[in-house]
């Protein structure tokens, strides 16, 4: 995984660097480091831990040259240390790398027997001493570089510097997402391109099997292999969205805030009421391209994926087609029954998450048709799909995923809407009626939000739990998932969630009174069956915090807490439960004292398998 920068001009390399890593903090935060050239004087900062430690010792050693390369990590190979943190230099030369190299030990081995001392438990130093090696040999550091590439198997996307060729940086990719900004003669390679858009908003987006060598002001693409190519750059007219807290104490908190108006962003303009229909201005497809396919297959990982859950429930049910839902670190290494037939939808809201834009080609391979779900504009899914819709959720950088979900959830019920207009499963009256229901739901939003003060005390009851579990019945289970991997994923208490009729195949065994069970129980078809799984846990002396609807005081008898949340009818309510339980996580987080914008282990996005 991992964010690399890499910079050629006529300014100081060092803030530009650091201003692109502070972007690219998204892809890891276990540690940083930063290399400048200056008249062939190569110089390395490294610090482990978040980018500011970085920027710390950057105060005490200032770096100087206007040529640089800068990293920021999520360890793969080896431990967040300062060892491990790149970039690594291997004999006269320097690499940053964001990718994982699967021959690194043999490479390792081979190259220790020639005399390279290793200093990393890292795959990426092997880049580094084999470009070393092969300049023994090579007339230039261009031809080091293609030279070693061809003995790497895996992913990288690197930047590279020699102090043997001090005018020249090289940025090459396979696997790895990469970028390149031009402004006159200066030049900024990224991971993406908001880490440089600052810098320019000229952007040549870089293909597998791609390199670039800067030298001298100018810049020279070629294949790899060396077959010199022309690439053109694009004009991104889009604004780089500033990550500011504007008086939240963390992002994570200002962006659960934000979903009211995250929710108006992913539905506006889109709205035919009319018509009882919907528009989707990336979707390209007409009614009768959307009816040839058979079926749909949505896949994505993590919050992702339970967005994807929740729209099978929304399309079969309202549809009538038959959707697959896949996680897709399975779905790209299992020979996947799609074909031109099947329209495939990756959901990602980073649109860069390594296995969904896999799993994307694996199904591109086999003929199905792509739209995606993406919120990031012009990111690596969308920008490989036929079609796309964009959630519009605006910058999200708390690792948790909370407005990006949401406003998938109401992406996927604007396409059910447009699905089930083309082939005839929604008329006209539904349309508006389903069109009408959206109009209230940001202001459902914020009523939800009011119920904080009241989950932060429910919280506060049961902060001593090490264990959770959350139930959900028919549209509420991949909300129960969410709730739980939330609770998870920033407060590091373990959570699972179940459909609630599983509960008593094994996970009952786990209730006593130490066992908080959060019952998702909105006032729709299956409230009598999940009331009877209530019974079940309050019968075995578990603590039940019952999530129902509004005017519902039935589910409450027998609870320990409960919250009331706004009734949206049955195909919303999972956005404003899911609001409830960021809410809910979010509290247990912060009174635990956790960090709850960058939590331990996790990355805003995931680009390694
Ligand atoms: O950017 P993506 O939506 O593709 O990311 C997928 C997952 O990595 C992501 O949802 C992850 O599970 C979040 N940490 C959840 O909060």
């Amino acid at each position: 995984m991992c964010g690399i920068v890499g910079y050629m001009g006529n300014q100081d390399a060092t803030p530009v660097i650091m201003s692109g890593l502070k972007m690219l903090e998204y892809r890891g935060y276990d540690s940083a480091g930063i290399c400048t050239m200056d008249s062939g004087d190569i110089e390395i900062r490294r610090s482990s831990g978040k980018l500011i430690n970085l920027e710390r010792l950057l105060k005490e050693q200032p770096l100087h040259g206007t040529i640089g390369i800068g990293h920021t990590r999520w360890a793969t190979h080896g431990k967040p240390t300062v060892a491990n943190a790149h970039p690594h230099k291997g004999g006269a030369v320097v690499v940053v790398h964001n990718g994982i190299i699967e021959n690194y030990q043999i490479l390792r081995d081979e190259l220790s027997k020639k005399g390279h001392l290793f200093l990393s438990e890292t795959d990426s130093e092997v880049i580094s001493h084999l470009i070393d090696e092969k300049l023994k040999t090579a007339a230039s550091l261009e031809e080091a570089v293609q030279l070693a590439l061809k003995d790497l198997q895996g992913a990288y996307a690197l930047c590279i510097l020699s102090q043997k060729d001090e005018k020249t940086l090289i940025a090459a990719k396979s696997g790895s997402p990469m970028v390149i900004g031009i402004r006159g003669n200066e030049f900024f390679v990224a991971s993406d391109m908001p880490a440089i858009i600052s810098n320019t908003r000229e952007m040549v987006v870089m293909e597998d099997g791609e390199m670039a060598v800067f030298r001298n002001g100018e810049v020279k693409f070629s294949t790899i292999d060396g077959l010199e190519i022309t690439k053109t750059s694009h004009y991104i007219d889009w604004s780089p969205l500033k990550a500011e807290k504007n008086g939240y104490p963390n992002f994570m908190l200002k962006e659960i805030y934000e979903q009211p108006q995250a929710i108006r962003n992913v539905v506006a303009g889109r709205l035919r009421m009319d018509e009882g229909d919907v528009f989707l201005e990336g979707l390209n497809l007409n009614d009768s391209e959307l009816n040839s396919f058979e079926r749909l297959c949505l896949v994505a990982c993590g919050t992702s994926w339970h967005a994807a859950l929740t729209g099978k429930y929304l399309i079969e049910e309202y549809c009538r087609i038959p959707v697959d839902v896949e996680i897709a670190s399975e779905f790209r290494y299992r020979d996947p029954l799609v074909s031109k037939k099947t329209l495939v939808i990756p959901i990602s809201q980073s649109g860069e998450t390594a296995d969904t834009l896999a799993a994307l080609r694996e199904a591109r391979s086999k003929d199905a048709h792509i739209v995606s779900i993406c919120n990031v504009v012009d990111s690596s899914i969308p920008r490989e799909s036929d079609g796309v819709i964009y959630t519009h959720a605006g910058l999200e950088i708390g690792v948790a995923s909370t407005k990006a979900f949401t406003t998938q959830l109401v992406a996927l019920y604007l396409l059910t809407i447009r699905l089930g207009r083309a082939n005839g499963t929604i008329d006209l009256i539904k349309g508006r009626e389903m069109i009408a229901a959206l109009g209230e739901l940001p202001s459902l939003v914020e009523k939800t939000l009011e119920l904080d003060p009241q989950i932060e005390e429910i919280a506060c009851e049961c902060l001593t739990s090490w264990d959770a579990i959350y139930l959900g019945r028919g549209i509420s289970y991949p909300i129960a998932l969410e709730g739980a991997l939330k609770l998870k994923e920033i407060s590091y208490i373990h959570a699972d969630g179940y459909p609630a009729g599983e509960m008593k195949h094994g996970p009952i065994a786990l209730i006593d009174r130490e066992m908080p069970v959060f019952i998702l129980a909105p006032n729709d078809r299956h409230l009598v069956k999940v009331r009877s799984n209530m019974e079940e846990v309050i019968t075995r002396g578990g603590r039940v915090i019952a999530v129902c609807s509004e005017g519902d005081h039935e589910t409450s008898k027998g609870a320990e807490f409960t919250l009331h949340i706004p009734w949206a009818g049955e195909a919303l309510s999972p956005v404003l439960f899911t609001v409830a339980l960021q809410l809910m996580a979010y509290n247990f987080a912060i009174l635990k004292g956790k960090d709850v914008d960058q939590p331990r282990n996790l990355a805003k996005s995931v680009t390694v398998e």
